[in-house]
């Protein structure tokens, strides 16, 4: 029997499987606070829903990217700390101000429209100093700390900031004993010391992302920003599988078959032809494509659940859809409108995101959160 589902497309979202996986997090960080990263739309899984599972599940802070994202958590009500940590020149810093969010700073430019703001405002701003320990990406070099932290000191003596965090964020922890992992905590460490020393008290120090709130108890400090894993997905497969850690895949991509047909043996199948029939049979069509987010570098090697089957993308995928091979007698098992589950939990022997990145040759991280605006999200709470 295959269950037929009344929708071109949906991404359930499972909240329940969310707080359950914050809740893991926290008995994993028991001495630091959680933050949940929201940000890219919670990985694509729906950010104010989500956020709102994680803070009733006990994180205390919310992370994202863009001071945008951030606002757009304070416009829904949100009211937790929330850090917002890619700046560019001319960013809305007083707006950020005035909603009391926590805002990165990696730089002087950053500092200084960050003070300008906040004299605007006639309000301290809650700044947060971010060194580059080694992952080379956004950060202050340890060349330049001196200076950055003697900046933030003065703004505070200046009444125009309070130096709220002090942070970094790891290359490699995914990768445990990699020997960047141990340099890069030794360099936060004494860029920390260095900071303190220098009067600046922090309310979070802060480093570990997922992999190493999983794996590194000694990257915990003050707050673990844990992205991937509040999602339910392991940081990567070669660390364990989300079961391994306690968690629970919080997305299932399904779509409904839209047209089943016999097409005889030697017939070509999508653009291109890279598939060809080496026998009479049917083929399934799955009504979703790369602009829905499926990754047009898994075609001929996608993974379906239709039918009870694992059913591979058969040539190529398009911009809204693909095709599996049911086999000769495919259309007995499967009619249009039957469920085609890309993946989800593997509940009921669906694929996971995890399958589909080794599909296109990418992370897990990617296969969520390009899942395209065009696929309704649909929250799934069986808790409540
Ligand atoms: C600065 C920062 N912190 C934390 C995270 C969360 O990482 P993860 O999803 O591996 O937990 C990210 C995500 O890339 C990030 O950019």
């Amino acid at each position: 029997m295959t269950q037929k589902a009344p929708f071109r497309a949906r991404a359930e979202i499972d909240l329940a499987a969310l707080r359950a996986n914050v809740r893991a997090l926290r008995a994993r960080a028991p001495r630091a606070a959680v933050m949940a990263v929201v940000k890219s739309d919670a990985y694509g899984h729906g950010m104010v829903p989500c956020a709102k599972a994680a803070l009733d599940a006990g994180a205390a802070w919310l992370g994202t990217a863009t001071p945008e994202e951030a606002l757009a958590l304070r416009a829904a009500g949100i009211r937790s700390r929330v850090l917002c940590w890619l700046w560019t020149p001319g960013g809305p810093w007083r707006e950020a101000i005035e909603a009391d969010l926590d805002v990165s700073v990696s730089d002087m430019w950053a500092l200084r429209e960050a003070t300008d703001a906040a004299r605007d405002a006639g309000r301290r701003a809650r700044v947060q100093l971010k060194a580059d320990t080694g992952l080379g990406r956004g950060g202050c070099q340890p060349a330049d700390w001196a200076a950055l932290v003697a900046a933030a000191r003065a703004a505070e003596e200046a009444g125009t900031v309070r130096v709220t965090g002090l942070w970094s964020h790891f290359a490699c922890a995914d990768e445990p004993g990699h020997p960047s992992i141990a340099a890069q905590l030794a360099v936060f460490r004494d860029l920390v010391a260095y900071a303190e020393k220098e009067g600046i008290e922090p309310e979070v120090r802060h480093i570990a992302n997922s992999p190493a709130t999983l794996t590194l108890p000694e990257s915990h400090f003050d707050l673990v920003r844990t992205g991937i894993a509040v999602y339910g997905i392991s940081p990567s497969p070669e660390l364990g599988s989300s079961a391994d850690f306690g968690l629970r895949p919080v997305m299932t991509l399904k779509a409904a078959v839209a047209l089943v047909k016999h097409v005889p043996a030697g017939h070509g199948v999508s653009y291109g032809h890279h598939y060809v029939t080496d026998r009479e049979t049917t083929l399934g069509l799955v009504p979703v494509g790369y602009a829905d987010g499926i990754p047009r570098h898994a075609s001929g090697r996608g993974p379906v659940l239709v039918g009870g089957a694992w059913r591979r993308v058969a040539g190529r995928v398009a911009m809204d859809q693909f095709v599996v091979d049911l086999g000769p007698d495919g259309a007995e098992e499967v009619g249009a409108g039957a469920e085609a589950v890309l993946f989800g939990p593997g509940d009921r022997g669906e694929p996971s995101a995890e399958d589909w990145a080794e599909a296109a040759d990418t992370i897990a991280y990617e296969i969520v959160t390009r899942i395209g605006t065009r696929v309704p999200r649909v929250y799934i709470d069986d808790e409540q």
